[in-house]
């Protein structure tokens, strides 16, 4: 059974963060909202509280998670080095949707990484994410809090529908404002590499670090199984269209397709500014799996550089197998 509590999203309730904190350090399953997704997680130093995690999403064991703390100061514990890079990042973005990955220390479990050298470190902006973490005083282990390939959850139903029973506390926090997931950087090398474009977006990191590569290349997907193909996908079969004149046309001839439209009337006219556009994707993807809509047009949004993070998810989402 999973118990599911609410809690206030600006001032989360003391006692229910301390019940949760508790589930954490006895080694316990707790989902909890954070501003891009909803996280599913558990102390990130206990090796088999992490296996709950892989068994609880069906996750590929090849496939690391990020490692949540509650501060800047908090990686010295778990990461072996913080590049001038990362620091620049951190002070810009952090806390809020960007993860790093950094050289890991011992005390990380190997299950943690996927056996390899680096952790990825991300310190969240929500209240209640930061206050659980902070109360749990253990780093967070938190992949998105849904099973492996589906659409990641920006709602507490969300998260029940894909994961009911297999957690053991899920702290219900409203909407997630973010909608999509963080930035992944790696910057453990020489040119820093974002392995997942995400809320923070390129033209944001470049203005504080410079040029960063935007990796494409096979190496970057070997490196974050994130980028594996299949992924962040609704139930749904996703048609992509590059204008909504060609969308409309095999809408029409399709009566019981949705279409996401790009700012103009279809199923859903989505915005064209690209922050509104995030808050907004996933909860829409899983409103239509929720009427049981077999297909969806999608016009897709320009290649402008703020664009690239939507564009990433709406091409995995396409993927069918
Ligand atoms: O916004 C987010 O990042 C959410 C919330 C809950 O924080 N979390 C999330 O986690 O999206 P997940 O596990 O669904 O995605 C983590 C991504 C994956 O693409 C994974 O391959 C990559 O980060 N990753 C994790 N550790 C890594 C590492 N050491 N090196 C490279 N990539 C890593
Ligand atoms: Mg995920």
């Amino acid at each position: 059974m999973t118990e599911t509590l609410v809690i206030n999203s600006t001032q989360p309730d003391p006692t229910i963060l301390r019940r949760a904190a508790e589930v954490l350090r006895a080694g316990g399953l707790v989902a909890f909202p954070t501003e891009t997704v909803y996280g599913l997680g558990a102390n990130a130093l206990d090796a088999a509280a992490v296996q709950r995690i892989f068994d609880a999403k069906g996750r590929p064991a090849t496939n690391p998670v990020i490692v949540h703390v509650a501060e800047a100061k908090d990686v010295a514990a778990i990461a072996s080095d913080w590049p001038r890079a990362a620091e620049a990042l951190a002070a810009r973005f952090w806390p809020g949707p960007l993860t790093l990955v950094l050289p890991k220390r011992t005390i990380v479990p190997e299950i943690v990484t996927a056996g390899g050298p680096t952790v990825a470190v991300r310190c969240p902006a929500h209240p209640v994410a930061s206050a659980l973490i902070r109360e749990a005083g253990v780093p967070v282990a938190a992949p998105s809090a849904n099973r492996s390939t589906e659409l990641s959850p920006t709602r507490a139903e969300h998260v029940l529908k894909s994961l009911n029973g297999r957690i053991d506390v899920l702290l219900d926090g409203g909407p997630c404002t973010g909608g999509i997931e963080s930035t992944v950087v790696d910057v453990t090398g020489e040119v820093l590499r974002v392995l997942r474009p995400g809320l923070v977006s390129v033209p944001m990191l470049e203005a504080v670090v410079g040029r960063v590569l935007v990796g494409e290349g096979s190496e970057a997907i070997a490196r974050s199984p994130g980028r594996m193909l299949k992924h962040y996908s609704p139930r749904a079969k996703v048609l992509l269209f590059d204008t909504n004149e060609a969308a409309s046309r095999a809408w029409n001839a399709d009566p019981r397709a949705a279409w996401l439209s790009f700012g103009e009337a279809g199923t859903v006219a989505m915005p064209t500014e690209a922050e509104a556009y995030a808050a907004r994707l996933y909860d829409e993807f899983h409103r239509l799996d929720d009427r049981g809509i077999e297909t969806v047009m999608v016009t897709l949004p320009p290649g402008a550089p703020e664009w690239i993070a939507i564009r990433d998810r709406l091409q995995k989402a396409a993927v069918r197998e």
